[in-house]
């Protein structure tokens, strides 16, 4: 099919009246939907947002509300449509996908036939292979997004919006200037922008590149020494495994040409920033729910060995929280 990503003369309608679907229900799903479906009330329009749920067992424990928890305690409720993907019956023009990293070719599979040259999917998730391998998807506009809003699930639909952060969006190739101006002016509903602190971004990928890294040093540590992340500063045991797992990420990334930094200030910065959250792989195990440990340790190992480089650090992580989902199973 003809290349239609990205064309800067695709035609967009106000931001305002755009129909959202939101794929994946979780907590980033359920904090997105409900913060969208607040940005139409606040610009007077009826919330254009539908939850795309996994089946019909999900859509049936449904209520039509999202609740949204302040870091104090205050609970607000939302109103919102869903439907499950087998139910979908018209064209998709906004697709937010919020699955986890290994739910995304399903979920999204199911979705398709309903995506055309009209419809943007905005990819927010851990991880950076189902990034990179969107980007090849052609007719359909792709961007990627990635987050430090701090969010978990209290209970089913009932997310807390635990801290405050940012999100940047953009395309990860590179487009032309007056294309960008474009998308950072008429992706989002304007309230979105304000409430989530949106900002785009020309250097996406990079952007990318850094969250996978730190994702790959923190997330399995907090695991292993079942702590919040700003303990990995402090326990001098968690301390020396966090430093000897930043040099070897760095390494490896370097060496592969995927990103050429510090690694250990980048990470302290963002350990120091969420200190007393609980990393989102304790929380799926915690949960006993799949982790996304494939995506970050398990990705890494995967470069490392096309490269030739040892990853010792990476591949103990890697089966360490592999073996706790063995337990869990
Ligand atoms: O996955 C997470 O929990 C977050 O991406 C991060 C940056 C590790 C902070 O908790």
């Amino acid at each position: 099919p003809e290349q239609l990503a990205n064309d800067p003369e695709q035609p967009t309608d106000s931001p305002g009246q755009h129909h959202w679907h939101v794929l994946g229900a979780g907590a980033m799903g359920c904090l997105w939907a409900a913060r969208l479906a607040e940005s139409f009330i606040q610009t007077g329009h009826t919330p254009n947002v539908t939850l795309i749920l996994r089946d019909n067992d999900a859509l049936a424990s449904f209520t039509g509300q999202v609740v949204v928890e302040s870091a104090q305690g205050e609970a607000t409720p939302f109103n919102l449509k869903a439907t499950s993907a087998a139910q979908l019956n018209y064209p998709v023009s906004n697709l937010l996908v919020t699955t986890k990293a290994f739910d995304t070719e399903e979920a999204l599979r199911s979705v398709l036939p309903w995506l055309d040259h009209n419809s943007t999917i905005c990819l927010l998730q851990n991880g950076i292979r189902n990034h990179l391998a969107l980007q090849n998807m052609t007719g359909i506009r792709v961007l990627s997004m990635t987050t430090s809003h701090g969010a978990w699930l209290k209970h089913r639909f009932h997310v807390v919006h635990a801290g405050s952060g940012q999100t940047f969006f953009g395309p990860l190739q590179t487009v032309n200037p007056e294309y960008s101006r474009h998308l950072s002016r008429s992706t989002f509903p304007a309230a979105l922008t304000k409430s989530m602190n949106l900002k785009h971004t020309e250097d996406m990928e990079k952007r990318l590149w850094q969250k996978f890294a730190a994702n790959c040093v923190i997330n399995g540590l907090t695991v292993i020494h079942d702590c919040q992340n700003g303990a990995l500063l402090t326990r001098p045991s968690a301390h020396q495994d966090l430093v000897s797992l930043c040099s070897e990420t760095e390494t490896v990334l370097t060496q592969t040409d995927r990103l050429n930094m510090a690694l250990y200030p980048y990470v302290r910065k963002i350990l120091l920033a969420t200190a007393t959250n609980w990393s989102s792989t304790w929380q799926d195990v915690q949960a006993g729910r799949i982790t996304e440990i494939e995506e970050f340790n398990g990705y890494l190992c995967e470069l490392a060995a096309r490269a030739n480089l040892p990853c010792p650090h990476n591949q103990a992580v890697l089966r360490s929280i592999t073996n706790h989902h063995a337990v869990i199973r």
